[in-house]
């Protein structure tokens, strides 16, 4: 392991262990602005929720990116507006970017997690850059690393480092965190690498998914695959390592939306977005493109539900924001044109006069727009087709005064583990979607209250800060009970 010194703010100490952080996407975008580096934050869940945790802890992130050409530097202080950590990127190719990531992590683990079969493709070249790019990223980790700091890898990108780590004798604690669906065993079975992926994230001490669900699927795979290789005992063991797996379901920044909802700016934003969209009833949608999501199906119950209730016909708008998402694969491009000519064809047979009913947006919005967005809506459609979590729908609930909103959401989602007050619907049904929305504009206002309230509740009990924590605590647990990561935010 290459030690470099004292290059890093964050230190490693006796009761105050540095964090490392580790994905594919990197929390910040870097670009040349006028000679200075203008950052701007990735939309993803994962960014979401792990940087108020690198935030509150310290240390580093490492992950997939590159300054612009007359910057040197591969490492940066951030966030911009109030630096607390450490960005270190690693530069990828363009093959890099094609076979790892456009080609084996979001062409065959992604649509494999995501219950696809249909769209995933198994390519051993793609294999081959996998394990090429897990590889740059372990070196670029071991270069970092001190034997007393915690090194938090992230999603399915990276799940042979923990093995690579291990072998580049990093002797640190690693944990995992899948931040996506982990799928059925038959499904897993189809992988042609599944051994060796297995044993590459079986390396690490403690592996974290959104859901119970998950952690029997991934528990079963392991067994079923790697059979004797595997005993059970607190946890997984393989090769005398104890693995934790266990559910983390991944929660909000409540308080700093509550702070956020509260000044008059947004509220005057909501207000006017709330005439801009021109109707009576207003429903939002927000995504990345992702044939995932669902989006297709969602405009279709739009459009049955205004055929079966014309009386809504000029008085409701769906607002669909999506945010652009690997548009160089096939299936992305695809998925893009099908939602705009659903769009086009709904908007051509219903539109009357200025009204029309649905409205897109294909871009992302920073956070602080979004939701003026969710403040302007009656009702958030979140219905993923499959969805590892999905904070879209926790933001909207903690957004929304308990009597004015209601959240229509897919049993599909993680989130429906713990939102069940939200109205469930089956997003493969149009019939279920289009009862959903319904209910969602026609419920009393008390049904309405004890719904939301029940939700909020919970989302402010579990937030992103106790995830985080509750991640790490169990990371450190056991042998050493007394270390706890260095912690700067007061409970
Ligand atoms: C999901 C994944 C994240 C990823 C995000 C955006 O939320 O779990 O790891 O960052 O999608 O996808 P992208 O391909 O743009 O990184």
């Amino acid at each position: 392991m290459v030690s470099v010194g004292n290059r890093i703010k964050g230190r490693a100490g006796a009761d105050n262990r540095r964090l490392i952080v580790v994905s594919n996407r990197s929390p910040y975008h870097l670009e040349s602005r006028g000679g200075r580096i203008r950052m701007t934050r990735n939309v993803s869940g994962m960014v979401t929720g792990l940087e108020p945790v690198l935030k509150s802890t310290s240390g580093m992130w490492i992950a997939w990116g590159s300054a612009p050409k007359s910057f040197t530097r591969d490492i940066y202080r951030i966030p911009p507006d109030n630096p607390t950590f450490d960005l270190k990127l690693i530069n990828l190719d363009p093959d890099e970017i094609k076979h790892f990531y456009l080609g084996f992590s979001n062409s065959t683990l992604w649509p494999l997690a995501h219950n696809f079969l249909g769209r995933t493709t198994f390519s051993e070249k793609g294999w081959e850059y996998y394990e090429g790019v897990n590889r740059k990223f372990a070196k670029a980790v071991a270069e970092e690393v001190h034997s007393t700091d915690l090194i938090w890898v992230n999603d399915y990108h990276l799940a042979l480092l923990p093995q690579m780590l291990r072998e580049l004798k990093v002797s640190a604690k690693i944990g995992f965190f899948w931040h996506i669906p982990f799928p059925p065993l038959d499904l897993f079975r189809t992988l042609p690498w599944r051994i060796e992926f297995l044993k590459g994230l079986l390396a690490c001490d403690l592996i974290g998914f959104h859901c119970s669900s998950y952690v029997k699927n991934f528990l079963h795979a392991a067994e079923d695959i790697l059979m004797k290789d595997v005993s059970f005992s607190k946890g997984l063991v393989r090769n005398k390592r104890e693995v934790r797996i266990s559910a983390f379901p991944m929660g909000i920044d409540y308080s700093g939306i509550q702070k956020l909802i509260r000044e008059p700016q947004t509220i005057k934003d909501a207000e006017r977005i709330r005439g801009e969209l021109g109707g009576q009833h207003i429903i939002l949608g927000v995504d990345r493109l992702d044939y995932s999501k669902g989006i297709p199906e969602r405009l279709h119950a739009v459009e049955r539900f205004l055929t079966e209730n014309p009386s809504y016909i000029g008085k409701l708008t769906f607002l669909q924001i999506s945010a652009p998402s690997r548009i160089e694969i096939p299936e992305y491009h695809k998925m893009r044109q099908e939602v705009e000519h659903a769009v086009g064809r709904i908007n051509g047979y219903f539109a009357r006069g200025a009204w029309s009913p649905i409205k897109y947006f294909f871009r992302a919005l920073p956070f602080e727009e979004l939701v003026t967005y969710y403040l302007a809506a009656d009702v958030c459609l979140v219905t993923p087709l499959r969805d590892g979590m999905n904070l879209i729908a926790k933001e909207y609930v903690a957004t929304r005064e308990p009597e004015k909103g209601m959240l229509v959401l897919s049993e599909f989602a993680g989130a429906a583990e713990e939102l069940k007050e939200a109205i469930i619907v089956n997003p493969h049904s149009i019939p279920s979607m289009t009862a959903g929305i319904k209910k969602a504009l026609e419920m009393n206002p008390q049904e309405r209250r004890r719904r939301m309230t029940q939700m909020r509740k919970r989302l402010r009990r579990r937030t992103v800060r106790k995830w985080g924590r509750a991640f790490l605590d169990k990371l450190i647990q056991d042998k050493d009970q007394k270390v706890t990561a260095k912690r700067k935010e007061s409970k």
